[in-house]
């Protein structure tokens, strides 16, 4: 059966995974960490990820699709991971373009997806899941009060392992959904659980900055933003809804 390796503390549970995946582990192996002394996030930021006060786990997947829908899969866990947070009780969630799932402008979940691929085939990919449980307010460093909550913040009790056992369903739901059927359908539900579409939006990307209306999700999954100028695609970098 699928592994589930649970460490005590680790540096990141992607690291160990990206191990574990080139020693050969199979599709659906999972790490999981009760704290993470160096746990990242995109664009090389850290991620906090203190004992017993969240969700911090990798899982292994070999999918048989192009290296070059990848981005996809994140937009597939983000919805997975929203629908699952749904059901545990929190149900003012949604999606920030790519994969940050928010309550308001606060991040309760965070992926990362890291890829070992070649042009022709996924060797392997690790998808990070930070989910941040019982953190507090009070435990929260200053800078990050303003940017990010948690279940207990927010008011919602939860049950880590009820949780967990969750988000495991919905990632396996959508992941066959994803192999039998494409991405399509799933794009259409990261559009309706996002919580930017229609909303004036500010965008950094390497190199430039622009605001504009975020307006759909193309094919690929890039976001379209509507600006004077015309319609812009976001394919990386940082978007902000406008105050
Ligand atoms: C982000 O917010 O930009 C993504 C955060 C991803 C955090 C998870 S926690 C488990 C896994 N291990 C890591 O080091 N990162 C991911």
């Amino acid at each position: 059966g699928k592994k589930i390796h649970y460490k005590e503390k680790v540096d990141s549970t992607n690291n160990v995974a990206k191990k574990l995946a080139e020693e050969g582990a199979e599709e659906g192996t999972i790490v999981l960490a009760e704290e993470q002394s160096g746990g990242r996030g995109r664009l090389e930021r850290s991620f906090l990820s203190p004992f017993a006060q969240g969700v911090w786990f990798s899982l292994i997947l070999r999918p048989t699709f192009l290296p070059m829908e990848v981005s996809k899969m994140t937009l597939l866990a983000a919805v997975a991971l929203t629908k699952a947070l749904h059901k545990m009780g929190l149900v003012e969630c949604g999606i920030k373009w790519p994969n940050d799932i928010l309550v308001k402008d606060r991040k309760v979940v965070g992926i990362l997806t890291e890829l070992n691929a070649s042009m022709e085939r996924i060797n392997y990919l690790v998808m990070g899941i930070g989910i941040n449980t019982s953190l507090t307010k009070k435990e929260l460093p200053k800078d990050l009060r303003k940017t990010v909550t948690s279940f207990t913040i927010e008011n919602v009790p939860v049950h880590r392992q009820a949780l967990l056992q969750e988000v495991l369903l919905q990632l396996e739901r959508y992941y066959e959904i994803a192999e039998t059927e494409g991405f399509k359908p799933i794009l259409a539900e990261w559009k309706v659980l996002s919580m930017m579409m229609g909303k004036e939006v500010e965008v950094s990307e390497p190199g430039r900055s622009f605001t504009g209306k975020a307006v759909d999700l193309d094919d690929s999954g890039n976001l379209i933003v509507e600006t004077e100028a015309g319609r812009e695609t976001v394919l990386a970098g940082d978007v902000r809804v406008r105050a």
